[in-house]
């Protein structure tokens, strides 16, 4: 299939792209490059030995999403493009719910133009709010969202499921993610955060790399086993495995559908560093810090409906994820700002 990917320069794009190129696919990648370098692209392409078309574009601007639907017969869109950071949008809420939103309503109304009706978005397990249950199946009910951020997700999945009951001949797959973490075996992409990591992987590879003194644990008196906060951790090989299964489930023309994409196992923080430290014998310092706001003591889903409808499960453990995301740490410890 001929496959656009919004936001394919970033770190669940480029593993994405990588997997759908070994499984034959075509890729054509639209991205402002906000959050992403282009040299990232170039090493998709040194890891497949497989080129892939760029468009250095917004989402936003529909003269070049009308130039990429004119030069190219697209089967299906992979909507990752998005901006991400859970402080930033408490901080700037207009910029998250503007690029966002007006983004996606504007890709979605030149894919309508274009008669390409299959779309695959990448949601979060932030629709949740504090979950009803534990694990979270798709059925839990949506929650009260703690941020921008996570309304966007929640806000963008209602509207897509409005264009859907609108007009039925659209496949959309709605992809919750939970925590996704790791890099490509090769250590030649990853995640590139900016400035001081908020997410607790990047900052456990920073603190091992010896770019900060410290990991602050956020709250161990959380009503869980050690005190601290647990989360299901995902490769992201798996995810972008996850979204060449959904590619099949697309092709069947089955409507819309929701799947959570984790592991199914709960890991705290400490868990976290425990396994860091044994799969890769550096230790981690950390100090016990006050909790976070907007954090809750446990997230971790049931990935049972997406083993069954679409046929893929979470293969790669926490030593693995682990492993893996100091790899590229090592071989890229300024991000694609070092030479390749
Ligand atoms: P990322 O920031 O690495 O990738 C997003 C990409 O979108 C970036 O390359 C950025 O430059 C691009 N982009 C942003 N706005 C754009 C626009 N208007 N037009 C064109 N390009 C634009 O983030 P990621 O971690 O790869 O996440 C990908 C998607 O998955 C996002 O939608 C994110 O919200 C969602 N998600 C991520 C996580 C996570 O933990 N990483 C969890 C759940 C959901
Ligand atoms: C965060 C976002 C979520 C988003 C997800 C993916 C919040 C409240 N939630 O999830 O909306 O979908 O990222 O981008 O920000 N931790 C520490 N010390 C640190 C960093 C993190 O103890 O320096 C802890 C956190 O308290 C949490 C766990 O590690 O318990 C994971 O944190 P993080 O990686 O930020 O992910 P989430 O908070 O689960």
């Amino acid at each position: 299939m001929k496959i656009l990917v919004t936001g394919g320069a970033g770190y669940i794009g480029t593993h994405t792209c990588v997997e759908l190129l070994e499984a034959g696919h075509e890729v054509i990648v639209i991205d402002n490059l906000y959050n992403a370098n282009e040299q990232a692209l170039h090493n998709v392409e040194l890891i497949t030995g497989k080129k892939l078309q760029f468009y250095n574009g917004d989402i936003a601007d529909e003269t070049v999403l009308q130039r990429i639907f004119e030069e190219h017969t697209i089967d299906c869109c992979i909507h990752f493009a998005g901006l991400k950071a859970v402080g930033e949008s408490v901080v700037k809420p207009l910029e998250y719910y503007d690029n966002n939103i007006s983004g996606t309503l504007c890709l979605m109304r030149v894919m309508g133009k274009y008669q390409v009706k299959n779309m695959i978005f990448s949601s979060s397990a932030a629709v949740y709010g504090n979950p009803a249950f534990v694990p979270i199946t798709e059925e839990c009910p949506k929650g009260i969202c703690t941020n921008p951020y996570g309304w966007t997700k929640s806000m963008i999945e209602q509207i897509l499921m409005d264009i859907y009951r609108a007009d039925p001949s659209w496949n959309i797959l709605l992809l919750r993610y939970f925590n996704p973490i790791g890099a490509h075996k090769s250590g030649m992409i990853g995640e590139n955060p900016n400035g001081i990591p908020n997410n607790l992987m990047p900052y456990i590879t920073q603190v091992a790399a010896g770019m900060r003194d410290h990991l602050g644990i956020f709250g161990n008196d959380y009503d869980t086993p050690d005190g601290t906060c647990i989360r299901d951790y995902i490769h992201v090989m798996d995810l972008a495995r996850g979204h060449v299964k959904a590619l099949e489930k697309i092709q069947k023309k089955d409507g819309l559908a929701i799947y959570n994409l984790g592991t199914g196992t709960g890991c705290s923080v400490l868990d976290v560093v425990r396994n860091f430290e044994q799969a890769t014998g550096v230790k981690i310092a950390y100090t016990f810090e006050p909790r976070r706001a907007g954090d809750i003591a446990a997230c971790y889903c049931d990935p049972s409906k997406a083993e069954r409808e679409l046929g893929w499960k979470a293969e790669c453990d926490i030593l693995e994820m682990c492993a893996d995301a100091w790899k590229w740490q090592q071989s890229h410890p300024n991000g694609f700002a070092d030479v390749q």
